[in-house]
């Protein structure tokens, strides 16, 4: 834990990190598209670390969507080695969460993803079932749509099976059956790297999340950008359709 941390007045709940950009800050350097991928995730580790020590109490990071299939196979390989690295590294992470009282979860579709890498996510999720200080999403398999369909037809067995009406179905019963279920809509969405898009990023949570955008590449991005972001959102008015 560092102890030059600024003070904010106003701290958002949950902010969303889009995790864009890995590829061209290898390109610049004339490496694989997979080293951007290895460096993404060293500032996925300190991105969260930081967000954590400022008081952040929910992040979630875009990690792979349901769409990133369709990228080539080695960097697909490629992306799924460096999840189960993570996962891998056992007590060196077990011990940073346990100081941060981080929860780790990962939201998606669990069906698609390799044997091995989920049996990690599981374990990872329920040694980590214990801390309540701070939940770190990690958008994995994920699409907005996907998880609005999934609820759907969650809420849809429920209505069929009599466990609830038709009636019954509101806002709060698709919040409800979302992956994001009991935790705060974003109060920001951060994405750097020059696009300005939500690329079916947590499609329903985000009705009322403020937007920050950056031409930074995630590999680059840094502490001093949190405190930016921070900074801005102190001057943001949230208005949720009021006046
Ligand atoms: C998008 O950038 C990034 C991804 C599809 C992968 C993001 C994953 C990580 C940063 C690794 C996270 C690691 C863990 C352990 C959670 P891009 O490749 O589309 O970049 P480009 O637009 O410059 O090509």
């Amino acid at each position: 834990m560092r102890d030059n941390i600024p003070k904010f007045d106003v701290l958002p709940e949950h902010i969303g990190f889009i995790m864009d950009g890995n590829g061209r800050w290898a390109k610049n350097r004339g490496l694989e598209r997979s080293a951007g991928h290895r460096e993404g995730a060293k500032t996925f580790r300190k991105i969260g670390e930081y967000c954590a020590d400022v008081g952040i109490k929910y992040m979630t990071f875009y990690a792979f969507s349901t769409e990133n299939w369709n990228r080539p196979k080695s960097e697909v390989l490629a992306l799924m080695k460096l999840f189960k690295e993570y996962l891998n590294e056992g007590d060196e992470r077990i011990a940073e969460n346990d100081i941060r009282q981080m929860r780790l979860k990962f939201i998606g579709e669990r069906e698609g993803l390799p044997k091995d890498l989920l049996k990690l996510i599981e374990k990872a999720e329920r040694e980590s079932a214990k801390y309540d200080k701070v939940t770190v999403n990690i958008a994995l398999n994920y699409g907005g749509r996907a998880e609005i369909t999934h609820a759907v037809k969650e809420i849809a067995e429920k209505v069929k099976n009599g466990e609830m009406s038709i009636d019954d179905i509101s806002e709060k019963t698709i919040s409800d059956n979302i992956y994001t279920a009991g935790q705060p809509d974003p109060d920001i969405i951060v994405r750097p790297s020059g696009e300005y898009r939500l690329s079916n990023f947590m499609t329903w949570q985000s009705a009322y999340s403020e937007f920050w955008y950056s031409d930074i590449l995630w590999p680059d991005f840094t502490e001093e950008d949190v405190n930016r972001i921070l900074d801005d959102y102190q001057k943001r008015n949230r208005r949720f359709g009021g006046v």
